[in-house]
């Protein structure tokens, strides 16, 4: 693991930023002041100089916006200006990180009816090569053209092929944690739409260069966050009678994320560094460990609810009961301190086989809600309400879907929903930007990552401060 650092602001007591070749020089650690509901905290985020990549100069932020536009050869327009396309036309998706969320999201946006997938992205020719068998093979059936292989990029520059690629309207980012940063980046200076699953960043300093590229985007492309749970609609219905104060003055809460392993392949022919982009998982900087990249959708489902983000949290975990070889923790317990003395409690595990468990529950002065991603969703008390869409209606059946597993899935619908709602905002041009509200679920992760791995209690603003930098001292020009 020789290389890779975890670099700390002064809130604790940070070694300076190394002065390798890194691609975080790239970016702007600009004053950022975003807009929006709640987008207060995230103005005190650091504040930073950005730094000329050949000269070593500090540039101003103006000098920087002009040199980014130039190299990405044009301003930052609508798409449908750039391509000439009009309201409800096809929007063509470039794919940056062909794996297993790329080939989901991917399929999803292709099931809208109103995109298609035109071009691939990613490090490895092996990747690309499966996508284009599988997508070419899915999109024949529709009638679709093969994607074209000058449309097709592979290595460590790939993510700016693709963005600055003219055919594509639409960049979705799908590779590891740790890149999203600088990926979006890229996607928004060339002026495309973004898909960008999460979480949006592994640490602080990430998540500033993240709500750049959001006001960067403001008002004139769709960044569009993937916290499906958002729309799924058992959970909307349920979210929506909650803020209508179905519970009355909501006191406490709890929700757990037990997930089992990941038993990823070994590779053992390939580098140590292929190998941990590979089963980048298993690693702490590439993914943000499994609170911040995983446990992160119930982070957000809680923000959601409570509509504010947590003060502080105090947290531990360990990877006790984890057989891999990499860094990330088998577990955590965590209390999350919410505004208005709401304390919620969060356990997760990524350990063994046995079975998957993920869900929530809410408590108040006049009643409770429970929802999980299979099983009832449903407040009880003096608002009673089931979700009956799909699932079983009669308390008796209830009872029996409950102790046979056999009922639909919650998410069914989240993702297609998800999508839709995506591509309908740029066709529609009420452009969706999601980026603050994206960096707020991973600061309140990355707070709790910071109590488990420190063992103190530790405030949302002072994560959100810290310039906490992670450095994954990996270089990708090897994978040229
Ligand atoms: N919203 C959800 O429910 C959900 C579910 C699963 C995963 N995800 C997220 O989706 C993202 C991808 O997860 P995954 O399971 O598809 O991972 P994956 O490993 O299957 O795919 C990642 C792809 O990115 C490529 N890649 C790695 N580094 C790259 C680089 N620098 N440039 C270009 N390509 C690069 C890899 O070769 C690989 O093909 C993660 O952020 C993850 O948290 C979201």
């Amino acid at each position: 693991m020789q290389g890779r650092k975890i670099l700390f602001g002064a809130a604790f007591s940070a070694p300076p930023h190394p002065a390798r070749g890194g691609w975080r020089k790239r970016l702007p650690r600009s004053t950022l002041s975003p807009k929006g509901a709640r987008a207060d905290h995230l103005s005190t985020l650091a504040k930073g100089k950005i730094v000329d990549e050949n000269t070593g100069n500090k540039l101003g932020r103006r000098e920087f916006m002009g040199r980014a536009a130039a190299a990405a050869g044009f301003m930052i327009v609508a798409p449908q200006v750039v391509r000439g396309t009009a309201a409800n036309s096809s929007l063509s998706v470039g794919m940056l990180g062909c794996g297993n969320r790329g080939t989901a999201d991917s399929t999803y946006l292709i099931g809208t009816g109103k995109a298609r997938l035109v071009a691939l992205a990613d490090l490895f020719q092996d990747k690309l090569d499966s996508s284009k068998a599988y997508f070419d093979n899915l999109q024949q059936k529709k009638g679709y053209a093969p994607i074209d292989r000058a449309l097709m990029f592979r290595g460590p520059k790939a993510y700016e092929e693709i963005a600055n690629a003219k055919d594509v309207d639409v960049i979705l980012i799908t590779t590891p944690p740790y890149f999203h940063p600088q990926h979006l980046a890229a996607a928004v200076a060339a002026g495309k739409h973004v898909y960008c699953e999460k979480p949006l960043a592994v640490d602080p300093q990430g998540c500033t260069w993240v709500l750049d590229s959001g006001r960067r985007a403001e008002g004139r492309l769709s960044l569009e966050v993937g916290f499906q749970l958002r729309n799924a609609p058992p959970l909307v219905e349920q979210v929506k009678r909650i803020h209508a104060g179905a519970l009355g003055t909501i006191v406490s809460g709890e929700g757990h994320y037990y997930a089992t392993w990941p038993n990823l392949p070994v590779w053992p022919k390939v580098s140590a560094d292929e190998r941990m982009i590979r089963n980048w998982y298993y690693s702490r900087i590439l993914s943000g460990d499994i609170l911040v990249e995983q446990d992160i959708h119930i982070i957000d489902v809680c923000n959601w609810i409570l509509q504010a983000h947590p003060l502080k949290a105090q947290a531990t975990g360990s990877r006790k009961g984890r057989p891999d070889s990499g860094d990330v923790y088998g577990h955590y317990s965590v209390v999350f301190y919410y505004p208005n003395s709401v304390s919620i409690t969060f356990g997760s595990t990524q350990i063994g086989n046995a079975k998957w468990e993920v869900g929530w529950r809410f408590f108040g002065t006049e009643g409770i809600s429970e929802a999980h991603y299979t099983g009832p969703v449903a407040i009880y008390g003096k608002n009673a309400w089931q979700w009956t869409g799909g699932q079983p209606t009669s308390p008796a059946s209830t009872q029996q879907f409950s102790t046979s597993g056999v009922f639909s899935d919650n998410l069914t619908q989240a993702d297609p929903a998800k999508k839709m709602s995506f591509v309908d905002s740029i066709l529609s041009g009420n452009y969706h930007n999601q980026a603050a509200q994206g960096v707020e679920s991973a600061l309140s992760c990355m707070m709790a990552r910071r109590s488990a791995y420190t063992g103190e209690e530790v405030g949302y603003e002072a994560i959100a401060t810290s310039g906490e930098h992670w450095e994954d001292g990996i270089d990708l020009h090897q994978f040229t």
